[in-house]
């Protein structure tokens, strides 16, 4: 088991009806002006804006709203929040969405107080040394942004999603509502269920030994996850299965799930290619990458996979066998993305990988993540043979 530090500063307001607290829990952290960042019409055609405004206004708050940000939210809308707040006097943003919303308030946060251009800090030219506080009240179980240290935003001008992990902007609260998410479409649901299980199986698949507590953990989550996804795509009202999966949503991507382990990454930073050039769902692709690159893997310890095949999908456990055991829980996996509605390949999320595009990809990729993967880590060309396989 490897040393690590776990950190995750984060207020978390859990339950029915606790977005009226949120005027309450900006008061607490000394909020004068806020921004209200926003998506589309989700959150306004829900009626939830409009609480959230109220909430605040109760407190004396001041605010000032920006809507807009799109999934696989845009440089340009955060360069627009950052020229606005400035222009406000903001001292706090309040994200009202998932985590697009979140991550684009996350940005506005990193250059309200900076001088130059704030995709240095996602670029790496420079180091974030402070922030404008953010908060969030959370409407879609997936990204984990609310509990996360990461932010992931696209230069939509040069084809670059990049993402930041930096603690000092970590919410400051999360207001996590379950009946907040009985809106989603069943598509979101299951790419939030995709996204969730990948950020536990992204920590899980290591080559760590004696991490039998954080193993447990994991496996509960991932099981939890998937039954109650099975239940919330039957029944969106399902409080109980929203409520775990909003939870899950978190501590999957908190840190808990890691604790000890060496993580992967390959899926996601694979995948954050092919949603900067088709601007596809991240969930959905991440259920189109992950079984090509789990084949391409799972031999560099066959036994890992085959402990995910017995704990998580309920294989039977061919002690002789272990490949096989593995194998069989790789395809119970792609199984289950299936059954919710979630791609298996490229083609399955609406494009038909041309050879040139996949050198594209890998090369992209490469060039960001020399050394990507700690389970199997991973040449451009080894991510040539993935993509090609995930087509
Ligand atoms: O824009 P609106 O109208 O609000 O619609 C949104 C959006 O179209 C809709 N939606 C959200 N809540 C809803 C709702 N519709 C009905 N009812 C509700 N309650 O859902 C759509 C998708 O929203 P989005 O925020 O894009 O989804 P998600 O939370 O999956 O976030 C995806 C982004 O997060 C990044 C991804 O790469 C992607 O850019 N990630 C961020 C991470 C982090 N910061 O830690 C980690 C992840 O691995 C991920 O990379
Ligand atoms: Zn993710």
């Amino acid at each position: 088991m490897q040393n690590f530090t776990y950190y995750t500063p984060t207020r978390v307001v859990f339950g029915k009806g606790e977005v009226e607290r949120v005027g309450e829990l900006l008061r607490a952290e000394g909020a004068r002006k806020v921004l209200i960042h926003y998506g589309g019409e989700s959150a306004r055609r829900s009626g939830l804006l409009e609480r959230v405004e109220r909430a605040v206004k109760d407190q004396g708050i001041d605010f000032v709203s920006l809507g807009g940000v799109v999934p696989n939210p845009r440089l340009s809308k955060v360069r627009e929040g950052i020229t606005l707040a400035r222009a406000e006097g903001v001292d706090f943003i309040l994200a009202v969405g998932g985590g697009s919303v979140i991550d684009s308030a996350k940005a506005i946060g990193y250059g309200i107080p900076y001088e130059g251009d704030v995709w240095d800090f996602y670029s790496g030219t420079a180091q974030p040394e402070r922030v404008c506080p953010v908060g969030a009240v959370l409407t879609l179980s997936a990204a984990g942004s609310e509990m996360s240290n990461s932010s992931v935003i696209s230069d939509e001008e040069n084809g670059l999603k990049w993402g930041l992990n930096n603690d000092i902007c970590r919410c400051r609260f999360a207001v996590m509502d379950p009946e907040l998410t009985y809106t989603l479409p069943p598509y979101q649901t299951a790419c939030g269920v995709v996204d969730i299980l990948m950020h536990t199986m992204e920590r899980y698949f290591t080559h760590e030994k004696d991490t039998a507590l954080t193993d447990e953990l994991a496996e509960g989550l991932m099981r939890t996850v998937m039954d109650c996804g099975r239940k919330a795509l039957r029944d969106p009202k399902d409080y109980n299965a929203r409520a775990q999966i909003m939870w899950a949503g978190s501590l999957s991507h908190n840190g808990l799930t890691g604790c000890g382990t060496v993580g992967d990454w390959a899926s996601h930073r694979m995948e954050h290619e092919l949603s900067a050039l088709f601007d596809v769902a991240h969930g959905a692709g991440l259920a189109a990458i992950w079984g090509s690159w789990a084949r391409y893997v799972y031999r560099e310890e066959p036994e890992r996979f085959a402990q995910f095949a017995v704990k998580v999908m309920g294989c039977p456990n061919d002690f002789r066998d272990p490949e096989k055991t593995a194998l069989a829980g790789i395809e119970a996996m792609e199984q289950y993305y299936r059954e919710i509605g979630m791609p298996t390949s490229v083609r399955e999320l609406g494009h038909d990988l041309n050879e040139s595009e996949i050198q594209l990809l890998a090369e992209k990729c490469a060039r960001r993540n020399p050394n990507l993967g700690g389970f199997k880590t991973l040449s451009q060309d080894d991510m040539i043979q993935i993509f090609r396989m995930a087509r």
